[in-house]
């Protein structure tokens, strides 16, 4: 647990959590669609948002809003998002957790500058899950998605549709943040080579001290009682949530970063580290009407520990459920490894001063590290100093131990996994799909523009 560096605590009024309804991202629309293809355009650009209460806030934000427009897409359909850079800085844009040819997965020097735009290609050869977009710029990833460039895009599938699962406006993207803020509304951070101070909050990963759900500060949404999806996301540059209800209710995970678990694992806390995602059921019929039921972060105390409130307003009809098994979710079998490797998330020398790298190596895009060849299963054993959410492009994995225990529970899918301090976890992945430069990297983004990222190139 990291404390709030000074640097970031700022002076501005705090709100008071709960006043502010829980906005939801737009859904973008497609632009065009033809036989086999759904065309979106997203514009970059500088806007201000009332994040805080009377106080104007400079984003950057796809189409101006933070967070950026909600893609609905749907599995196996040809998805092309035309991304406008209306910045003053170059930018990259990366489908976290997408199945995605090398050109369009957002390799972090495939800049598209200032002034000018990019189509991206998503296929969705993939299953339905909770995605998100953000951005991946080398070096200034970690400022640019706190000025706010990150969405929601969701896969969806038959699979999923078929299933009773609560959805419409009872499936509810929940993307969680934190930001600081200065008196008059800015969003500080850290200049990193401003002195020792800056140095030591990029070590750490930058922290804010007020929690934003779907951009705005401590919401509320009212709801009946019924069966909720809530699709959790922890799109923060560095900190970990431990999310519980309180009073306590059970939370019902179904999917996890890479889509439906095999079946649905019952919780009373989930923890998230950046990047990563659970879809989980809440029920709400479990609660009396005029309750107030908080979604709490288990790791903090104060107002860091407040994330979000529902307030059930209503008895109503609900026709969802959640059904004993999910999907069927194939198990990777470590006998079909022909290939281990081994990777050490550490500090080191970057350019004569502290910095995070992976075997020793500050990223470089110049240099491959590892050739995984088309088709093939490999294991990565994967080491840490301290704690490191470590995600992988491209290939969806199994975790297959943590600190030399298997993991109990439902097969299921990830992108990011957490290491925490001083421990290895090994996942297995099989490469299909596309040839290509790709990249895994730490997902506290500070660590990542620290170095901590490193090349693959699939052969
Ligand atoms: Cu969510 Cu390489 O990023
Ligand atoms: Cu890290």
């Amino acid at each position: 647990r990291t404390p709030l560096p000074q640097l970031l605590t700022s002076g501005a009024p705090l709100p008071k959590p709960y006043t502010v309804p829980l906005p939801l991202p737009a859904v973008a629309k497609p632009v065009r669609t033809d036989a086999g293809t759904d065309y979106y355009e997203l514009v970059q650009r500088p806007a201000e948002a009332e994040i805080l209460p009377g106080l104007r806030t400079p984003i950057w934000g796809y189409d101006g809003q933070f967070p950026g427009p909600t893609i609905r897409a749907r599995s196996g359909r040809r998805t092309v998002v035309r991304v406008t850079n209306r910045l003053a800085a170059p930018t990259v844009t990366h489908l976290h957790g997408g199945h995605t040819p090398p050109e369009s997965d957002g390799y972090p020097t495939d800049l598209v500058q200032p002034g000018t735009q990019r189509d991206y290609v998503f296929p969705l050869q993939q299953r339905a899950a909770t995605l998100w977009y953000h951005d991946h710029r080398m070096d200034y990833t970690g400022p640019q998605v706190w000025r706010g460039l990150a969405g929601f895009f969701l896969v969806v599938d038959d699979e999923q549709d078929r299933l009773p699962l609560p959805s419409g406006e009872r499936d509810v993207p929940l993307l969680i943040c934190d930001r600081s803020f200065h008196t008059d509304g800015t969003m500080p951070y850290p200049v990193r080579d401003d002195g020792p101070g800056a140095r030591m909050a990029f070590m750490g990963g930058v922290l804010g001290d007020v929690i934003l759900v779907n951009g705005a500060p401590w919401p509320q949404l009212g709801v009946d009682r019924a069966r909720y999806r809530l699709r959790l996301l922890n799109a923060s540059n560095a900190r970990v949530y431990e999310l519980a209800l309180s009073p306590g209710g059970t939370l019902t995970q179904v999917a996890s970063d890479g889509g439906l678990l095999a079946a649905p694992r019952p919780l009373q806390q989930v923890r998230l580290a950046p990047g990563e995602r659970a879809d989980v059921i809440v029920d709400f019929a479990a609660y009396r009407v005029g309750d107030h039921v908080e979604l709490r972060n288990l790791l903090e105390e104060g107002p860091q520990a407040q994330v979000m409130r529902f307030t059930v307003e209503r008895d109503a009809r609900d026709d969802s459920a959640i059904p004993p098994t999910l999907s069927r979710v194939e198990r990777l079998d470590p006998a079909q490894a022909t290939v281990t490797r081994d990777f050490e998330f550490n500090s080191g020398d970057l350019h004569g001063e502290t910095g995070w790298l992976i075997n020793g190596k500050p990223f470089d895009a110049r240099r491959v590290d590892a050739r995984p060849k088309l088709g093939q299963v490999e294991i990565w054993r994967v080491t840490s100093d301290v704690a490191h959410p470590v995600h992988l492009h491209l290939a969806p994995f199994q975790v297959l131990s943590i600190g030399g225990e298997r993991p109990s529970g439902p097969a299921e899918w990830k992108d990011t996994v957490e290491l925490r301090e001083a421990q290895t976890v090994e996942i297995i992945t099989r490469f299909t799909g596309y040839r290509g430069r790709y990249v895994m990297h730490c997902h506290n983004l500070e660590h990542e523009d620290m170095a901590m990222m490193s090349t693959f190139e699939v052969v």
